[in-house]
C-alpha cells in the first residue's frame, strides 16, 4: 500500500465496516464466496457498496476519471457519430446505461441539440440509485429545457424502440469471475474467513458457468497455463441480450478498457486485469476498506462481439477511442478549434491528447459497436480500425 495513501473519512470507515461484517456473515452461514460475489457486493450492495453509497468516485476529486468526464469532447465525437443513426429512425430514442454523473448525457444531448437531432426520449438505466439522483440534478442544473426528455428507467424498457443505446465503461464494472489455473486444474479465486475474523483469499473447484467459460476460451485457442490467473465474464452474453432486446433498429455501442480475447488472454498478462482505484492510487489489496475502492476489470471485446452475434446484432465497428474522435473528423474538431480563445483552445487540445495518445487513454480504450435494423447502416464508422484483432 502506498504511504501516500489518504485515509478515507471516519462517516465512510463506518460504511464500509458495515459493508465487511455483512459479507463476513453470508461467509460465517455459506462458507467461502467466490471472489465475483465479492465483488459484486463491495460494488453493489444496497447503500454500502461502491457504487450505491454516496463517494464521490468521479472526476479529479474522486477515484478515477473517465473519458465523458475530462471535458465535452469525447462525448461531442461520439454525437456527431450518432447523430446519423437517429436521423434514420422514425421516433428516435437514445438509451444510456451506467450513465455515472450524468456528463456524457449532457454532452450527448447539447451536442444533439445543435445537430438539430435530439432523440425524442432520452432513457437512462443505472444499477445506482444514488448516481440517478445525480444525473437527475446535473441535467436539471445543465439542460433544464430538455430534462423532460429524460426519462429513469430500472429495467430494459418493454417496448421496442428505434435509435441507439450507449454504455461508457459500464461492462468494466460488472462483477467478473476470476479463475486461477493451478497444477491440477482450474480454480476459481475465493473469499473465506480466517480463524482472527479477517478476510483471505482461497482457491475452491470452479462454478459451473465458470467451468463453461473457460472450456469456451480454450476452443478457441486461448492457453491457460498452470500458474496463470485472470477474468471472465460468463453473464456478458445474458445481460447484452437482455439490455439490447428493445433496440429493433440502430446501434448498440460499448466503449471500455479492453482488448481483443488474443491480447486479452495474452501469455504476459498473467496476473489478470483486476485492478483497484481509490483516489487515483492503484490498489491491489483485495480487502482493503470494502465499497469505498472501485474494482473493474478489462473488458474481453471478441467476448462482447460474440454476445453481440448471439442476440442478433451485427459488429458495425471496433477501433480505439483514438480512432472515435479522428473518425468523425478531425477537420470538424478543428474547426470548433479556430473559433476559440486561447484558452479554451489549449484545454481542448491538452483533452484531445490525453483522449487520443496511446500512453494516455487513446489506445487502451476501446469503442465496439453493434448494430440491428435500417438504422444501423447510418453509422459512420464502418470500416475502421482493429475489427481484424477480434
Ligand atoms: C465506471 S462507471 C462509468 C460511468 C459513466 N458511464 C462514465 O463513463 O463516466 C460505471 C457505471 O455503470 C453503472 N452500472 C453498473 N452495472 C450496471 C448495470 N448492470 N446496468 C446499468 N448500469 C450499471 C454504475 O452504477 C456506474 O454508473
Amino acid at each position: 500500500m502506498s504511504t501516500a495513501l489518504p485515509a478515507p473519512p471516519p462517516e465512510a470507515l463506518a460504511l464500509s465496516t458495515r459493508l465487511a461484517a455483512q459479507i463476513a456473515a453470508r461467509i460465517r452461514a455459506g462458507g467461502p464466496m467466490p471472489l465475483r460475489d465479492y465483488l459484486e457486493a463491495v460494488l453493489y450492495s444496497p447503500g454500502l457498496g461502491y457504487y450505491s453509497a454516496g463517494a464521490r468516485k468521479f472526476g479529479a476529486e474522486g477515484d478515477f476519471v473517465t473519458a465523458p468526464e475530462l471535458g465535452e469532447l469525447y462525448g461531442r465525437s461520439l454525437g456527431f457519430a450518432l447523430a446519423p443513426v437517429l436521423a434514420a429512425c422514425r421516433v428516435p430514442v437514445l438509451m444510456e446505461l451506467g450513465g455515472g454523473s450524468g456528463a456524457l448525457a449532457c454532452s450527448l444531448l447539447r451536442t444533439l441539440a445543435e445537430l438539430d437531432r435530439l432523440p425524442q426520449r432520452y432513457l437512462m438505466l443505472d444499477r445506482s440509485a444514488d448516481l440517478r439522483e445525480r444525473q437527475r440534478a446535473r441535467i436539471g442544473e445543465q439542460l433544464p429545457a430538455l430534462a423532460e426528455r429524460v426519462e429513469w428507467l430500472d429495467a430494459p424498457p418493454a417496448a421496442p424502440f428505434e435509435g441507439a443505446l450507449v454504455a461508457n465503461e459500464v461492462i468494466d464494472a460488472l462483477a467478473p469471475s476470476c479463475f486461477s489455473i493451478a497444477a491440477e486444474g482450474d480454480r476459481e479465486r475465493a473469499v473465506a474467513l480466517a480463524a482472527d475474523g479477517r478476510f483471505v483469499e482461497i482457491d475452491q473447484a470452479p462454478a459451473t458457468a465458470l467451468a463453461t467459460a473457460l472450456a469456451h476460451l480454450r476452443e478457441h485457442g486461448i492457453e491457460l497455463p498452470p500458474g496463470y490467473r485472470s477474468e471472465v465474464l460468463p453473464e456478458l452474453p445474458a445481460w447484452l441480450a437482455a439490455v439490447t432486446a428493445p433496440l429493433v433498429s440502430g446501434v448498440a455501442v460499448f466503449a471500455d478498457y479492453g482488448y481483443a480475447r488474443r491480447e486479452y488472454y495474452h501469455p504476459q498478462r498473467r496476473m489478470g486485469t483486476l485492478i483497484g482505484h481509490y483516489r487515483h492510487h492503484v490498489i491491489d489489496d483485495l480487502f482493503l476498506w470494502p465499497g469505498l475502492v472501485d474494482w473493474s476489470a478489462s473488458v474481453d471485446f471478441t467476448a462482447v462481439a460474440e454476445a453481440g452475434h448471439a442476440a442478433g446484432l451485427e459488429l458495425m465497428s471496433y477501433d480505439s477511442q483514438a480512432g472515435l474522435l479522428l473518425g468523425v473528423g478531425p477537420a470538424r474538431l478543428l474547426g470548433e478549434l479556430a473559433g476559440m480563445d486561447e484558452a479554451a483552445r489549449y484545454r481542448l487540445l491538452a483533452e484531445l491528447k490525453q483522449l487520443t495518445l496511446p500512453g494516455q487513454m487513446g489506445e487502451r480504450f476501446k469503442l465496439m459497436a453493434l448494430g440491428r435494423g435500417d438504422a444501423a447502416q447510418a453509422w459512420p464508422l464502418d470500416g475502421l480500425g482493429q475489427r481484424h484483432l477480434l
